[in-house]
């Protein structure tokens, strides 16, 4: 059976999507280099510790492996932080990318799905955001998402290779068997961090960004999707590509909008605890609203989201946080105390 190179496979959505391949009986292989990822997340196949800057070794890795096709996760995916860090962004996302796509030209590997964000389509003309919308980035993050967008396109085009474009909208959730799960340290994400405010009720209040957005109660809205989910839309993307030679770009959210305080409120329901926050500034990256016209995504994938309700995916969450998370982050730290990566 073809191998399929998953690059940041230990990450959290990489790692949903390596569960639902092996669910669905895929041959794989991880290609990540733990900078952010966790070694634990990796359960289901071989893992190559590895950066995209290691051409050898990425060469190596699909000779040896086989590999016929590739799933690229591996990428610095912080809005904010990509402000502070433009050059550690493009240096990641595009001179990482474009190595990956050299060596798949070099090696005769004709198929990617890219994980790219509705972060390229920075603040949309109109919501919901059609696939067609105007792509105009406000952040480095975004940028390097677009930039690999063409890059990917413009060897697709040269090399007659097919490929998925996912543009995702804002992930969170948690595989219910809780196999595995978000874990950054600190993490940046809202969910966790509300989340991680109401499990460790000493902290400082949740700073929510925004207060006078023109929404409806001036914070951000965002389009949240399970990752469960979206790690479904990565195998039967693939599949489709590969069984038609024709490439796709997808939005991939379920087009319901959610704003901050409306998250945080889920959030008291969901830990039975009132939990404490403050108006911050609001952030010259985050558009005040993106909400996805999901389109034809579901239809031509032929998948239903199993979990549509903001509800259950914080649930999911919670679940992760309290139970398994913490055994997680010990072993995080323990690796990065004995000077291994984690
Ligand atoms: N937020 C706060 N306080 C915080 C952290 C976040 O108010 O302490 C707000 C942000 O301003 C934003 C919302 O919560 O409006 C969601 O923030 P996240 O950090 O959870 O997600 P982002 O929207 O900033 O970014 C995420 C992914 C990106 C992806 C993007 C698409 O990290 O890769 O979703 O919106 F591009």
């Amino acid at each position: 059976m073809d191998t399929i190179l998953v690059t940041g496979g230990a990450g959290f959505v990489g790692s949903h999507v390596c569960k639902a391949l092996s669910r669905s009986g895929k041959k794989f292989v991880v290609y990540d280099n733990l900078a952010r990822g966790n070694r634990a997340a990796v359960q289901w196949c071989d893992l190559v510790v590895g950066d995209l800057s290691d051409r050898n070794l990425l060469q190596e890795t699909i000779e040896r492996h086989s590999v016929k096709s590739v799933i690229h996760f591996a990428a610095l995916a912080y809005v904010r932080e990509s402000i502070l860090y433009p050059n550690m962004y493009w240096q990641n996302n595009v001179s990482g990318t474009k190595n990956l796509l050299d060596v798949m030209a070099e090696t005769g590997v004709r198929h990617i799905v890219f994980s790219s964000s509705c972060a390229s389509y920075g603040v949309p003309d109109d919501v919901p955001i059609h696939i067609d919308c105007d792509q105009n980035p406000i952040t480095p993050y975004g940028r390097t998402k677009l930039a690999c967008e063409w890059m990917i396109q413009d060897y697709a085009r040269q090399n007659e290779w097919s490929y998925a474009i996912l543009r995702y909208f804002n992930v969170t959730g948690n595989d219910p068997d809780l196999d595995i799960g978000e874990v950054h340290e600190p993490e940046t994400h809202i969910v966790p961090i509300i989340l991680l405010n109401s499990l460790n009720f000493h902290q400082e209040p949740v700073p929510i960004f925004g207060g006078t957005l023109p929404t409806a109660d001036g914070t951000c809205v965002r389009d949240f999707i399970h990752v469960t989910d979206l790690a479904s839309v990565h195998v039967k993307a693939l599949e489709h590509i590969v069984a038609t030679n024709v490439s796709a770009v997808f939005n991939v959210g379920l087009g319901k909008g959610t704003s901050v305080l409306e998250l945080l409120k889920v959030c008291e329901e969901v830990t039975k605890k009132r939990i404490p926050y403050q108006m911050a500034n609001p952030n010259p990256g985050d558009p005040p609203c993106l909400v996805a016209d999901p389109g034809k995504v579901w239809t031509a994938l032929n998948l239903n989201p199993r979990y549509t309700e903001i509800k259950t995916m914080v649930e999911h969450t919670w679940q992760w946080i309290q139970n398994k998370r913490p055994a997680w982050i010990k072993l995080k730290q323990q690796s990065i105390d004995s000077g291994s990566v984690c």
